[in-house]
């Protein structure tokens, strides 16, 4: 076993990359592959709890790196996905300069044996803690909402990524709205794709049912019974090489707005 190693990212906070990870990391799980969901966002806790599994957190990575424990001390077990879903979780109280690159690479290097998959989610930013966090994954998924400043955030972390090397990158839209992009309020897909030099892997429609699922714990993939939830377990599919039909993506602005906004952000100039 060597475990894909995924870092989910975005450059702008709170556009879903928490979200993204937990449900993934599920739907990964429910096709019978062993996952570790790694909280890389040192000193704000949050994928504990999306997953439901921060009552069960003893140890942390940063307890493993500085040898207070084992990795498998550190790791807590998702009981509902029998031997397939894991969490690494992070320190409350310490800093994004807690870790090196470095460090967090030898972390994921001991974990890829074990694993087929290794979810790493990323803090907002493009510092250090992104970094670290891309430091130890071999791919990336950018998660952007289609709103002009997470589009310009997306676009600058897709640079960075791609000269850090990491392959491929994919681009997952977030909190979509198909009747705001009919109305011309909204980018559609097709608007920030033009604007990003990545492939797209998936649309994830805004769903009340994510926010309901991240106050209970329990990721919409464990059900998949809501649009979000099958837009993640269609992206789990599409990471696992299946060949999913994407959302109709056919709702377009006009051609002028999208030159004026390419032209006003500094994208392909
Ligand atoms: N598709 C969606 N529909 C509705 N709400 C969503 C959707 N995706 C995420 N949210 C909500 O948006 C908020 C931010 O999501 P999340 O915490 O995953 O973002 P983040 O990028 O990890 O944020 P941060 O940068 O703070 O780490 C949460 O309240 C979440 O429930
Ligand atoms: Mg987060």
């Amino acid at each position: 076993m060597s475990a894909r190693a995924i870092v989910v990212t975005a450059g702008k906070g709170g556009v879903g990359k928490t979200t993204t990870t937990a449900n993934l990391a599920v739907a990964l799980a429910q096709r019978g592959n062993k996952v570790v969901a790694v909280d890389a966002d040192i000193g704000l806790r949050n994928l504990d709890l999306v997953m439901g599994l921060e009552s069960r957190v003893v140890y942390n990575f940063i307890d493993v790196i500085e040898k207070r424990c084992k990795l498998g001390q550190a790791l807590v077990h998702d009981k509902r996905m029998r031997d397939h879903l894991y969490l690494m979780p992070t320190a409350q109280t310490r800093t994004k300069d807690a870790v090196t690159p470095e460090q967090m690479r030898e972390l994921c290097d001991q974990m890829r044996e074990q694993f087929d998959f290794i979810l790493l989610d990323c803090p907002a930013g493009i510092e250090g803690g992104f970094k670290n966090a891309a430091a130890g994954a071999d791919e990336a998924l950018v998660v952007t909402t289609p709103e002009i400043p997470a589009v310009r955030d997306a676009d600058r972390i897709i640079g960075m990524l791609d000269s850090m090397g990491k392959s491929p990158t994919q681009l997952i839209i977030n909190r979509y709205r198909p009747a705001m992009v009919q109305g011309g309020e909204m980018l559609s897909p097709d608007d920030i794709l033009d604007l990003l030099a990545v492939k797209l892997i998936g649309i994830v429609p805004e769903d009340d049912s994510v926010i309901k699922a991240s106050n209970r714990g329990e990721p919409l993939t464990f059900k998949r019974d809501s649009p979000a939830g099958e837009a993640y377990s269609n992206i789990a599919a599409r990471i696992l090489g299946e060949d999913v039909p994407m959302l109709s993506m056919d709702v377009r602005s006009g051609r002028g707005f999208i030159d004026a906004l390419k032209a006003f952000l500094g994208f392909g100039a």
